[in-house]
């Protein structure tokens, strides 16, 4: 590999040219390090993994399979995004798998956050692994570990490994292309790379995905509603000039109903909870100031839109106190 740290003085990467030098450089690193073998890709369709896979996909091409799981908590149409780019545009062996049912019929009655959460990573690491199983002669695990991964896991803040606690029957040498760049260094190479901007310029998103934003135990209907409502939040802020400006938005569906009124009758509903907040590390927040006239309208589509919502909530909470999502 070619750098195993980042090293001291290494040049920002902030434009194409520095973009395609690292790119020429990284490329054949993992030619050396992979030769003719094959390599495996958990592709989350996340920033990092998406440039990893843009990568290998030029350094070694045939020789990668992604695997893209779909638990079912993923906005929509993200699965379709990681198809069109990934197996149509750039000819990856992509196997996609849609394991909503198994997600969901774990997470059935699941009302505790860390226990909701330990069944989404569990049970990834799981079907990932029978996957993995499935092909013939992998020597290589890729991962999207960035430098800011591994200064947090060696200062024990979290482990780093994204497809970590594999079992240990899949032995893997690891391939980490972008584990010396920073997040916006990832961005710029990734746009060289020509993945589309709708991909580098992503937001974060949860590894649990939508199932933090369905508080409580959750059900399919109540899921549907935040990734209905979630969609119109993100195409109004594209179309208002919001999506790059700021930092993190979403809808979340709590677990109650109130009394409303539609088509003359009474309608008893969920209520959804749109949070757009700005930050620069995440351990702070403030909380965006959206337009009235925005607000007026989203709350419009919303309610004729999605399903079973009767009325829509702004989250006016910093963090501290609140944290940005919601579980
Ligand atoms: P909080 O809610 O702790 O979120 O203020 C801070 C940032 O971290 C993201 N987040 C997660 N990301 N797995 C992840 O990969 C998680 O379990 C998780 N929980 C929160 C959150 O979206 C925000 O960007």
């Amino acid at each position: 590999m070619a750098n195993e740290r980042r090293p001291e003085n290494m040049v920002r990467i902030t434009t194409p040219e520095l973009a395609q030098a690292f790119i020429d450089e990284q490329i054949k690193a993992m030619q050396e390090q992979i030769g003719d073998k094959k390599v495996l890709l958990a592709l989350s369709g996340g920033v990092d993994s998406s440039v990893v896979a843009a990568l290998l996909i030029k350094a070694v091409g045939n020789q990668l399979t992604c695997v893209h799981v779909n638990h079912g908590l993923l906005r929509k149409g993200e699965p379709e995004q990681v198809i069109e780019v990934f197996q149509n545009q750039m000819k990856a062996n992509l196997v996609y798998v849609d394991a909503t049912d198994r997600f969901l019929d774990k997470l059935a009655g699941v009302t505790d956050p860390e226990t909701k959460r330990m069944i989404i990573g569990g049970e990834f690491i799981e079907v990932f692994a029978e996957e993995a199983r499935k092909l013939d002669g992998v020597e290589f695990l890729a991962q999207g570990t960035i430098w800011p991964d591994i200064l947090e896991s060696e200062k024990g803040i979290k482990a780093h490994h994204n497809a970590g606690g594999l079992p240990e029957d899949l032995n893997f040498e690891l391939v980490e292309p972008v584990k010396i760049l920073f997040k916006d260094e990832v961005r710029v190479v990734g746009k060289q790379l020509g993945l589309p901007d709708g991909m580098v310029y992503r937001q974060p998103f949860p590894g649990p995905g939508l199932g933090v934003r369905c508080p409580g135990a959750i059900t399919r209907e109540r899921l549907e509603a935040v990734r209905e409502s979630d969609a119109i939040l993100r195409e109004e802020f594209a179309k208002n000039g919001l999506e790059g400006k700021v930092w993190q938005y979403f809808t979340v569906v709590p677990d109650f109903k109130s009394t409303g009124i539609k088509d003359g009758k009474r309608a008893f509903e969920w209520s959804v909870i749109i949070r757009a907040v700005n930050t620069t590390d995440a351990m702070t927040a403030e909380v965006e100031e959206i337009p009235f006239a925005l607000m007026h309208h989203l709350v419009k589509r919303i309610t004729h839109e999605v399903p079973g919502v009767n009325r829509v909530l702004y989250d006016f909470t910093p963090k501290p106190t609140g944290t940005i999502e919601f579980e």
